[in-house]
């Protein structure tokens, strides 16, 4: 199904947009979806569903998790909420590799976002609920789990605070 929506693009590996804008008016069988990944307690796992040149798409399946605070190297991303509650915080830099947030929202299923290369966020079930959540997520061009940059959040006394990042990788 969705090679279906996407696969024509596998050979447009320059058309960023083209990607993108097949990616927003997708539909996704959430029950199909499931069945292409799965869930680890306490972790969130990675899962390629579809590859081209110019971007990869993933299905993260979190376990009362959030993800670390990153970027997204040069990459931009569009991601479909399919199944829970997603917490997203925004955040700026203070210095370095320091931020500090600059706003939460909780995304429900059904719901889209994306961000740039420069966005810095986290992800994830929110925080101090203890559940599961689905996403899929496009990447143009294709982004390097190492090639994230990655950030430690500082509190107003500008201590930074501790984070719990677990993540695994399934294709
Ligand atoms: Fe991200």
């Amino acid at each position: 199904m969705i090679h279906t929506h996407l696969g024509p693009f596998a050979q447009l590996p320059d058309n960023k947009a083209e990607a993108s804008k097949a990616f927003r008016h997708i539909e996704i069988d959430e029950a199909e979806l499931r069945r292409c990944g799965h869930f680890e307690h306490g972790l969130r796992t990675r899962f390629e569903i579809a590859k081209a040149e110019a971007w990869i798409l993933l299905a993260i399946f979190w376990d009362n998790m959030q993800s670390p605070i990153h970027d997204h190297d040069s990459s931009d991303c569009g991601f479909h909420v399919i199944a829970g509650d997603v917490e997203e915080t925004r955040y700026k830099i203070v210095r370095d590799d320091l931020v500090s947030p600059v706003a939460t929202r909780i995304l429900k299923p059904g719901e889209s976002a994306k961000s740039t290369g420069e966005s810095i966020h986290t992800l994830g079930v929110p925080k101090g609920v203890a559940g599961q959540s689905i996403t899929l997520h496009l990447y143009c061009p294709i982004l390097g789990y190492d090639a994230m940059g990655i950030y430690r959040e500082v509190d107003a006394a500008d201590a930074i605070v501790v984070k719990n990042d677990k993540t695994t990788s399934r294709r």
